[in-house]
């Protein structure tokens, strides 16, 4: 069924488990996650960038919000799992209205860029216009780039542990997206993965809110290494080992935002498809790797974040 994505991480947050929430730009992405979380029994939380719902709708980002919330309803009304469709980064104010109006189940509010103060007050207003319309809403403070030993970078780039106490007492959040450490893509750190365990401790005991983890991928060297050896090239990628997102569900995190494992997974069924079919050019056809691929990350990442039979 669709749902309100509050519903799936108040529960996630109150037993201490993370859902993936997982980036899709079209049909075959959501339709590889959602038959991998219905496996699992697992709730899903499927997101779109402001970049994929324009994309899909041409440039037309009222017509990219409806066409991704009746795909997701479509599936979701069939399914026994908890399915919700939220609106990732967004920073575009008139496209968070498109996502409300549309029927989207939770949009982010990304206004993390600006200074505190700012930050705090464009999310204020855009929660009262999404909870008047039933929709929840997602905040960041900090920003998202890899930690090395240097203790002052850390301190102005990761979350500030005041500022989140204010800013979710303040601003009227249902989740709150502390910067620990993390980045975007497939090159998140350059020795070992080092996120900031303490700083989440703090915020989760006094923010008590659902906590997101923004680049979370793992980059899963398995389908690094077969995208590579039929000819991609991603030299160096290296994400969040299962072992770290592990302690970060366990210190709070419940909402673990993953699009690039996606992608990895992906490309590297496809390439292989087609380099071992030259004569196959039916979509449907060389597109059934990649999806299992996909399918398969989606299972996997269920299991190390504790979401499987959570509905
Ligand atoms: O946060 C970024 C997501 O991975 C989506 O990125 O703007 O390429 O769609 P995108
Ligand atoms: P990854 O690039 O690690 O998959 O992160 C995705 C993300 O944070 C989307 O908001
Ligand atoms: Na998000
Ligand atoms: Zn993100």
């Amino acid at each position: 069924s669709y749902v309100n994505t509050r519903e799936i991480l108040d529960k996630a947050s109150k037993e201490y488990y993370g859902v993936a929430a997982f980036n899709i730009n079209n049909l075959e992405f959501l339709q590889a996650i959602l038959a991998g979380a219905a496996e699992k029994k697992s709730p899903a939380i499927i997101e779109t960038s402001e970049g994929a719902i324009k994309y899909a709708g041409m440039g037309d980002y009222f017509k990219g919000a409806r066409i991704f919330v009746n795909m997701v309803k479509e599936f979701a009304n069939d399914l026994d799992i908890p399915v919700a469709l939220h609106l990732d980064h967004g920073k575009d104010f008139n496209i968070i209205m498109a996502c409300i109006k549309a029927g989207y189940s939770s949009v982010m509010i990304d206004a993390s860029h600006y200074d505190f103060e700012d930050n705090l007050r464009i999310t204020k207003d855009v929660a009262r216009i999404a909870h008047a319309a039933g929709v929840s809403v997602e905040a960041e403070l900090g920003q998202l780039a890899g930690i090395e030993d240097n203790v002052e970078a850390a301190e102005n780039v990761l979350v500030n542990v005041d500022q989140a106490e204010k800013f979710c007492a303040e601003s009227e959040i249902d989740f709150f997206a502390p910067a620990i450490g993390t980045s975007h893509g497939a090159f998140k750190f350059k020795g070992e993965a080092k996120l900031d365990y303490d700083r989440l401790k703090k915020v989760k005991e006094i923010t008590g809110k659902p906590l997101v983890l923004h680049g979370a991928s793992s980059v899963v060297q398995e389908y690094v290494k077969i995208a590579e050896e039929h000819g991609a090239d991603f030299g160096g990628s290296k994400g969040v080992p299962s072992d770290v997102l592990k302690e970060t569900v366990k210190f709070g995190i419940n909402k673990v935002n993953t699009d690039t494992d996606l992608r990895i997974a992906y490309i590297a069924g496809l390439r292989e498809y087609l380099d071992n079919d030259s004569k196959q050019f039916d979509p449907r056809k060389y597109y059934k790797v990649a999806m299992d691929y996909t399918k398969q990350v989606v299972m996997d990442r269920i299991d190390i974040l504790g979401s499987a039979g959570k509905i």
